[in-house]
């Protein structure tokens, strides 16, 4: 139903500042649970997956209240310890609350999440390293029920660093009594800033930013007041939109020192960059110079930007190659763009771009959160009319991609 219109080929000018960071303030929310009191949370993006972690928290007896970015979350009394099955299904990340529940209530009940449908995104790793904390978790007719009345540090590897599985992790072990070392973890900035929060709840973390973490649990974990960081991979958007259009803008709360490997693929591009602090200038004219990429684990390049590089790909001059290695599915935007002129050709995990001088605009569909802006971004840069469809995808994790794009001149407006 939810649509954007956007007007294509103009240049951008602007200036904006970066909204909070949806996959910083999720597991967040989940780690409020473990704090029988209030927590508060400040530079909360309004967002479709922030609403809906908030319903599941209220559903489980907590009271949240978001005003002006602030969201104050009282988790004095949990009386539900079941995630309910329609939130879980619309968001993959509820499963961090499966370790926060365990690491409040010992026990819990959950639904195999839903999200993105950007590959099969299993939770066997989530199930294996919990039990490893003591959680004997059983599958009773769809629901999997998790029971950990002695909830123990101990030593647990992860064969791949997922974030969701390593927050699930650290929720659980910092509630946990002992010591658990997580080898292997993901170092994802948003990990890193969790670690932070439980740090000052009370649990003892070592190994900030590192794929080893020792974590040394709370039986009392503290109140809090925490900042959201800005969101990198929307800061990631609004450079690849000048990119892709030309132009120069100013991003404020940007978070560029999480972006240094896109910042160093965008200047290979040609893009003329720069840091101060936590703004970063953007310049660019002419099209962008063909490269490939490899998406990775952090510090790698984000899988969460490889739809909107395939549109600056797309424009580019030459022939380049994104290679995706975490998540199988995550091309679905490629059928999209084809609609627009786009020369994209799809061999199992790699793309074959070979860059046009435009595209034209045209009727798509968001497949996805992060496919959808990309879609938005090749409308800007597109001769014409560009209708994108079932934008809801892209509200779960963009605040306001219209206005955000408008405050850098673009013309692109939700359809009424
Ligand atoms: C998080 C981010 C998402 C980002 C992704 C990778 C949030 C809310 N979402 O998702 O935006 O794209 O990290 O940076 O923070 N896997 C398994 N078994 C498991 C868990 C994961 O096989 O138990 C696989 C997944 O299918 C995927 C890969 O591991 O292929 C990475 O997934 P993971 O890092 O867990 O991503 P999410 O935490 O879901």
């Amino acid at each position: 139903m939810s649509a954007i219109l956007v007007q294509g080929y103009h240049s951008l000018k602007g200036e904006l500042k970066i909204q909070g960071s949806k996959n910083a303030a999720l597991p967040m929310m989940a780690a409020a649970l473990l704090h029988k009191g209030t927590t508060v949370l400040r530079h909360v993006p309004r967002i479709q997956d922030v609403y809906c972690m908030m319903g599941i928290l209220e559903s489980m007896g907590c009271v949240c209240d978001l005003r002006d970015h602030v969201l104050t979350i009282d988790a004095g009394e949990v009386t539900d310890i079941r995630i309910p099955k329609e939130g879980g299904k619309a968001m993959r990340s509820s499963i961090v609350l499966l370790g926060a529940l365990l690491g409040r209530c010992r026990e819990a009940f959950v639904h195999y999440p839903g999200g993105c449908s950007i590959g099969s995104r299993p939770i066997d790793m989530h199930l294996e390293a919990l039990s490893r904390l003591g959680a004997e978790i059983r599958e009773e007719e769809g629901v999997l029920h998790a029971l950990a009345p002695r909830l123990e540090g101990n030593h647990i590897h992860l064969p791949f660093p997922s974030v969701g599985a390593t927050e699930n992790v650290l929720l659980a072990a910092a509630a946990a009594r002992g010591t658990t070392v997580l080898t292997g973890a993901a170092r994802e900035p948003e990990v890193e800033e969790l670690c932070r929060m439980l740090e000052a709840m009370g649990a003892g973390i070592r190994g900030l930013g590192t794929s080893r973490l020792e974590i040394r649990g709370t039986d009392n974990p503290g109140s809090v007041v925490r900042d959201v960081p800005g969101d990198r991979i929307v800061t990631g958007t609004c450079l690849s939109a000048v990119m892709a259009c030309g132009g120069e803008a100013v991003l404020r709360r940007s978070s560029p020192g999480h972006l240094e490997c896109v910042i160093g693929t965008m200047k290979k591009m040609g893009a003329r960059i720069k840091v101060r602090e936590d703004v970063l200038e953007i310049r660019m004219s002419g099209r962008p110079k063909a490269v490939s990429v490899e998406t990775g684990p952090y510090p790698g390049f984000p899988t969460d930007l490889q739809s909107v590089f395939m549109v600056l790909m797309a424009l580019s001059e030459g022939t380049g190659y994104l290679k995706e290695t975490v998540f199988e599915a995550r091309f679905a935007t490629a059928k999209e763009l084809h609609k627009m002129g786009a020369a994209i050709i799809i061999e199992g995990d790699e793309a074959c771009i070979t860059g046009r001088p435009g595209l034209r605009g045209a009727q798509v569909q968001a497949r996805d959160l992060r496919g959808g802006a990309a879609l938005a971004v090749a409308g800007l840069a597109a001769e014409g009319e560009t209708r994108i469809t079932d934008c809801h995808h892209i509200f779960r994790g963009y605040e306001d991609l219209c206005g955000d794009l408008q405050s850098l001149g673009a013309v692109i407006r939700r359809e009424k």
